[in-house]
């Protein structure tokens, strides 16, 4: 099993691209069910999370190919299975969201009901009303969700106990766009993930509107066809080379970050005195900068570059906004935008094909010695992402003061508070609220958690700890986030991954 091992205290410079969403692509790789013809996505990540979906796909009918260039083509050759057994789904939960596209093509369907998360208590209550709504007969049989009846238009509103529920707002919609009828689904997820799988899923023909807000609006279609379509970036994978940059005090520019979809996280950094420069540049800029070494992920349709030569980045050259004024105004136009569809914000895939830009989010070294401690509270977007919660918390342990992180999504994903103490935070845990004592000296140390964003919180950590930090369990980190180790060697990190017999 692989490790990762980091000699802390190096300083990140230079750029970085950010791949494309994880979260984004599982729903719209699992929609691909309901697709006739080939579909060619750009910009799905190569994680191990993304190749099971990929694995439970093909055993469900669909055929799967990665291009050079990066593209992911699908196509469904065999209608004929509808089970998606234990054995394939227990490995992600991402997996029951294979339920509402695989009825409402296939008219029945049979998924494993998923089980224990390391998270807590991890229900889909909601993903089963919004089936019902739809007309679907469900059966709970031997631990299988069994589905069958035709689809039917339907209303139903998607709130549980903790908000909206991402995945389960996936699961509907992708029945709803192949229902006879109308369908409405009020308090739907807002997650830029769910507005890319709408975006998607019309680009095949289904008619959604609502896009980017709780209430999502599908007239049913009765096929949906192939499609060419590039995903939006990871926000959280560019939340967490952000906050590398700012825990070694480095001046780092992050490409295709979107500033539009990053609000609170981008608010939180800048409450913690973080300066930060949001803006868009040219393609043929972001790839031909002069600065220090680069590591380009698979960019969807363009050849990996090779490092960039040692240099002074020169400023990036139109739409910057780096004043308060130009967030604010930015944020106007997110909010109160119905349906997302006519937006012009900086990073927009829309605007990025048209006017050949890539977004970009820089962080500069502080003026100031270190960042001072700030509370988060995680919530649904546009609040502060869960995902991004155990990587601020690393940060927080450096800062200047005392900071509170509440979490509102999963009250018991603080799987990685043991494993920073260890490395000599002193983070206290009263329920679903972690109290963070900032001004601590991290010292390296042999760590390893048991979830994707805990561990990227402890490589986050092991890049200020004085020493060698040894993070284990790597392939947590493989689900989810594409080249981490390159990446931040690109940047200047002395880290390394690690074979062990
Ligand atoms: N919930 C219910 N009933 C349901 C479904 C959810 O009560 O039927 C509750 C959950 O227990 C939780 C809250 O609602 O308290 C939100 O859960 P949600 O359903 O939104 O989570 P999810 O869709 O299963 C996705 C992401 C997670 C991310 C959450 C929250 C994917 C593949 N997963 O999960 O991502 O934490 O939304 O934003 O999109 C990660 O990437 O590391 C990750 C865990």
């Amino acid at each position: 099993m692989d490790k990762i091992c980091i000699r802390g205290g190096k300083s990140l410079s230079g750029r970085v691209w950010v791949s494309g969403s994880k979260n984004a692509s599982l729903p719209i790789l699992a929609s691909c069910l309901a697709v006739e013809g080939p579909v060619r996505l750009e910009s799905v990540p190569r994680l191990a999370d993304t190749e099971r979906m990929l694995f439970m796909l093909e055993k469900l009918g669909v055929s799967s190919e990665w291009h050079d260039d990066g593209s992911l083509r699908l196509e469904v050759i065999d209608e004929e299975p509808f089970e998606a057994p234990y054995h394939l789904v227990k490995t992600m939960r991402a997996s029951f969201c294979l339920l509402g596209p695989l009825w409402a093509r296939r008219s029945r369907a049979k998924v494993s009901y998923p089980g224990g998360c390391i998270f807590g208590h991890r229900p889909v209550d909601l993903h089963l009303k919004g089936l019902a709504a739809l007309g679907a007969n469900i059966e709970l049989i031997g631990g299988d969700v069994h589905t069958s009846g035709p689809v039917q238009g339907g209303h139903v509103f998607l709130g549980g106990n903790f908000g909206s529920t991402v995945l389960g707002t996936a699961n509907v919609l992708m029945a709803a766009v192949l229902a006879k009828g109308q369908s409405m689904i009020e308090c739907a997820a807002m997650e830029p993930e769910i507005g890319d799988l709408c975006r998607f899923l019309n680009t095949c023909g289904a008619k959604i509107t609502g896009i980017g807000t709780h209430r999502l609006l599908i007239e049913g279609v009765t096929s949906l066809h192939g499609c060419t379509y590039r995903l939006i970036p990871d926000r959280i994978e560019a939340g967490t080379l952000l906050i590398a940059a700012l825990i070694t005090r480095g001046e780092v520019v992050v490409l295709g970050a979107r500033p539009d979809q990053m609000g609170a996280v981008l608010d939180r950094l800048r409450a913690a005195g973080a300066r930060l420069e949001v803006g868009e540049m040219s393609r043929s800029e972001a790839m031909g900068l002069p600065g220090k070494e680069t590591f380009i992920p698979l960019e969807p349709g363009r050849a990996p570059l090779l490092p960039k030569k040692e240099g002074e980045l020169p400023p990036p050259r139109k739409r910057r906004q780096t004043s308060d004024q130009g967030d604010r105004l930015m944020a106007d136009r997110i909010f109160f935008d119905s349906s997302g569809d006519d937006l012009e914000l900086p990073g927009d895939e829309r605007n990025m094909g048209k006017e050949d830009s890539i977004p970009f989010v820089k962080t500069f070294a502080s003026d100031e010695d270190q960042l001072r401690s700030v509370d988060v509270v995680t919530m649904p977007y546009p609040g502060f992402p869960t995902d991004l919660q155990a990587q601020f918390m690393a940060l927080m342990c450096v800062s200047r003061g005392t900071s509170i992180l509440t979490e509102k999504i999963y009250p018991e994903r603080f799987i990685h508070v043991a494993e920073l103490n260890r490395l000599g935070a002193r983070i206290r845990r009263e329920g679903p609220t972690a109290i963070v004592p900032g001004d601590c000296r991290l010292m390296g140390a042999t760590v390893m958690a048991s979830d994707l964003r805990a561990s990227a919180a402890l490589v986050l950590a092991g890049l200020i700890a004085e020493g060698k930090t040894e993070v284990q369990r790597v392939y947590h980190l493989d689900r989810g986030y594409e080249n981490l180790v390159q990446k931040l060697a690109g940047l200047g990190a002395d880290i390394e991954r690690v074979k062990e017999g």
